[in-house]
C-alpha cells in the first residue's frame, strides 16, 4: 500500500491549488481526478479567457447560508495573492468590467500555472483515477482506486482533502461524490440547486416572447433585495445575459423578477416630454430611439399603445414606463445542471473550520472549492474562492 500525507481527490481549481501549497509545506502530496484532463471547468471558464479572480471580491459577493463563513479564507488569501502568483508565471491579463481580470491568452495558462506550481514541489497527478471506497482507519484514510492508480493498489492517508466540484455540466463529469462522502462521514449538506444559469419561461410566455429572442438591454434585475446591473439577453427558452445568471443564485420558483430596461431614464417624462413636442409620432418610434426596435413594438403592442402619441393619456404613459422600467416576469424555471455554471448550497459549512476547511467531527477531512456551500456570483468570484479555500486547506493538511 502506498502512503501519503495528502490525497486530494478532485484535480479542478480548489484541487491543484491545495495540493500545491501542502506540496510547498513538505507533504506527500497524491491529487487524483476520474477525468483524463486536470482543471476542465478552467480550460473552458469565462469564454476561453478564465476569468480567473475579481479586484473587488469581498464576503458580499456570496451566497452561504452562513455569509461569514469565507470571511476567514478569503482575507488569508486574497485576490491579490492569487494576482501575485500570476504575475509570477508571467501571465497577461486584463480587466474586462467590474473588475472581472481575465487572461489576456487562452485559459490554460492558469492550469499550466497550478501544474507547474505542483510539480516544482513534486505532487504527484493520476489521471484518469476513480475513487471506488473510503474508509476511515486508525491512520487516517484508505483509498480503493480504479484506473491509473500508483501502482494500481490501495491507497493510505493522513489527510484527505475533497474538490470534486459542484454537479453543473455533468456531460464534463460532475457528480454528487462529494455530498455523498460528506454525508457518509456524517457531515450535513444544504439543498443544492442549479445557479449561474439562464432562466425559462413557461409555454404561454415563450410564445409572446419569442419574437424577442436575440435582443439585449442593459438591464437592473431584481428579485427579493438583490439587484444586478448588467445586460440582459432575451433567449428563445427564456432570459440569459449576466444580469440574469446573477439574479438565478437569488430567484426560487413562484417568485418573479422583476425588469428595468431602461434603468436611470423617466420614461414617462421621456414620453411625455415627446408628445409635447410631437405628437403625431408613434409610441414605438419614440421608445425605439431608447431601447431596440423589435422590444420598443413589443412594448408598444402589449400596453395596446399602438397609436400615435398624441391618443395617449398620461394615464397610458404610466403603464408604459411601468412596462419598460418595472417589467415583472414570472420565470417557470431554470436551464438546469445542463449549462449553470455553479451549484448553489453544498457541504454546510456549520460542519467546517472556516479557517482550514477541515470537518470539525473528522479530523483529516476537508471540503474546498464549490463542493462547499459558498457560491460567488458571476464575474471571477468562484475562482478566486477556489484559490482561497484551497489555499487554507493547503496550509493544514
Ligand atoms: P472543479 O469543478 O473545477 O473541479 C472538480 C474536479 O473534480 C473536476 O476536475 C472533476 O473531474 C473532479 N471530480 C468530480 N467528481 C469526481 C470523482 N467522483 N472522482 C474523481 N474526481 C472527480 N468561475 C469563475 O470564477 N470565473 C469564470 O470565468 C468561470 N467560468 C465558468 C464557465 C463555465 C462554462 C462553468 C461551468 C463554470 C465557470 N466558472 C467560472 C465556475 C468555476 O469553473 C467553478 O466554480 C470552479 O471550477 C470550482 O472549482 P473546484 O475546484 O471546486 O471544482
Amino acid at each position: 500500500m502506498q502512503s501519503f500525507d495528502v490525497v486530494v481527490i478532485g484535480a479542478g481549481a480548489a484541487g491543484m491549488m491545495c495540493a500545491a501549497e501542502a506540496g510547498k509545506r513538505g507533504r506527500r502530496v497524491l491529487i487524483l481526478d476520474h477525468a483524463a484532463a486536470p482543471g476542465e471547468k478552467i480550460r473552458i471558464s469565462g469564454g476561453g479567457r478564465c476569468n480567473f479572480t475579481n479586484l473587488h471580491a469581498a464576503p458580499a459577493n456570496f451566497v452561504s447560508a452562513n455569509p461569514h463563513f469565507c470571511i476567514s479564507a478569503l482575507r488569508r488569501y486574497t485576490q491579490r495573492d492569487f494576482i501575485a502568483l500570476v504575475e509570477r508565471h508571467g501571465i497577461a491579463f486584463h480587466e474586462k468590467t467590474l473588475g472581472q481580470l481575465f487572461c489576456d491568452g487562452p485559459s490554460r495558462q492558469i492550469i499550466d500555472l497550478l501544474l507547474a506550481e505542483m510539480a516544482q514541489v513534486g505532487v504527484e497527478l493520476c489521471l484518469p483515477t476513480k475513487v471506488e471506497a473510503v474508509e476511515r482507519n486508525a491512520d487516517g484514510f484508505a483509498l480503493r482506486l480504479a484506473g491509473a492508480a500508483p501502482d494500481s493498489g490501495p491507497v493510505q492517508c493522513r489527510s484527505l482533502v475533497v474538490a470534486t466540484g459542484g454537479r453543473s455540466i455533468p456531460k464534463m463529469g460532475a457528480t454528487g461524490f462529494g455530498y455523498d462522502l460528506a454525508a457518509r462521514f456524517g457531515l450535513a449538506v444544504t439543498e443544492t440547486r442549479p445557479a449561474l444559469v439562464p432562466l425559462t419561461f413557461d409555454p404561454a410566455t415563450l410564445e409572446r416572447l419569442k419574437p424577442l429572442a436575440g435582443i439585449a438591454v442593459d438591464a437592473v434585475v431584481g428579485c427579493g433585495k438583490a439587484r444586478f446591473a448588467e445586460a440582459m439577453l432575451f433567449t428563445h427558452r427564456g432570459l440569459s445575459g449576466p444580469s440574469i445568471l446573477q439574479i438565478s443564485s437569488y430567484w426560487r420558483e413562484g417568485r418573479e423578477i422583476e425588469v428595468a430596461m431602461l434603468p436611470g431614464t423617466d420614461v414617462f417624462a421621456l414620453l411625455r416630454a415627446a408628445k409635447a413636442e410631437n405628437g403625431r409620432r408613434a409610441l414605438h418610434t419614440v421608445l425605439g430611439t431608447v431601447l431596440p426596435k423589435r422590444l420598443a413594438q413589443a412594448v408598444a403592442a402589449a400596453e395596446g399603445a399602438e397609436g400615435n402619441l398624441a391618443d395617449l393619456s398620461d394615464k397610458a404613459l404610466r403603464r408604459v414606463d411601468a412596462a419598460v422600467n418595472g417589467w415583472r416576469v414570472l420565470p417557470a424555471g431554470s436551464e438546469g445542471y445542463r449549462t449553470a455554471e455553479v451549484t448553489l448550497g453544498g457541504v454546510d459549512t456549520a460542519g467546517l473550520d472556516s479557517r482550514t476547511m477541515e470537518a470539525k467531527a473528522v479530523p483529516g477531512l476537508y471540503f474546498i472549492g464549490e463542493v462547499v456551500d459558498v457560491t460567488g456570483w458571476l464575474g471571477g468570484y468562484n475562482f478566486q474562492w477556489a484559490w482561497s479555500s484551497g489555499w487554507c486547506a493547503g496550509q493544514a493538511a
